[in-house]
């Protein structure tokens, strides 16, 4: 779910030595838009594979890091499922993965200002300032159905992974992060 690919400059800049970065994402126009805005400077390290990362047949065990950021929340438990089995397979031994999404703050005394930002507000923002885009039409919609990362969570236990969940910005963003365990094939 890499879309345009926000999160590789920063994967460029902690890890100097990555030579290669596989973006695999279901929209051919987000790997296109990816190169235009964003990634002329370093596109040549970067593999774009247009696939659905519940089917993909990436080969098994060939990644040191897997990431995704904000590619959750359309998944329900049953999607979720799958992609913990994908992610386990795919991660070499002892390969790290860190997934982060945009999350339901139950509990937080601001949530209900927080919903408001989310189901009206910024829908509203882009709609009059960002030239009728509409990439966060649905986004109140789809953190309420997501809840938060527990769910993946669980389903990357059951998958053989070692998982570590964490709750950012008081719980509006959930992440996941752990390792495949060496010796796990
Ligand atoms: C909210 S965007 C996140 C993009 C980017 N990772 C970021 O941080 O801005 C979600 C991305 O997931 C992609 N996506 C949704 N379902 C997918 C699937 N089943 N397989 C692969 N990519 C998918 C969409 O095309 C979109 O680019």
């Amino acid at each position: 779910m890499a879309g345009t690919g926000e999160v590789w400059p920063y994967l460029l800049r902690r890890f100097p030595g990555l030579d290669k970065i596989t973006a695999l994402d279901i929209s051919h126009r987000m790997h296109l838009e990816a190169v235009d805005r964003l990634h002329g400077a370093y596109a040549e390290k970067i593999i774009h594979i247009e696939a659905d990362a519940l089917k993909t047949d990436l080969e098994a065990n060939c990644a040191d890091l897997l990431v995704s950021t904000f590619g959750l929340k359309t998944f329900n438990a049953d999607q979720q499922a799958i992609l913990a089995r994908q992610i386990s397979r795919i991660l070499k031994p002892g390969g790290s993965f860190a997934l982060i999404e945009a999350s339901d703050p139950k509990g937080w005394a601001l949530r209900p200002i927080y919903r408001i930002y989310l189901d009206k507000v910024l829908p509203m923002v882009e709609r009059y300032f960002l030239r009728g885009a509409n990439d966060f039409s649905m986004i109140g919609t789809y953190t309420r159905n997501f809840g938060d990362s527990t769910q993946m969570a669980n389903a990357l236990i059951e998958a053989g992974l070692s998982v570590e969940i964490k709750k950012h910005f008081f719980g509006c963003a959930t992440s996941v992060a752990g390792m495949k365990p060496v010796g796990k094939e």
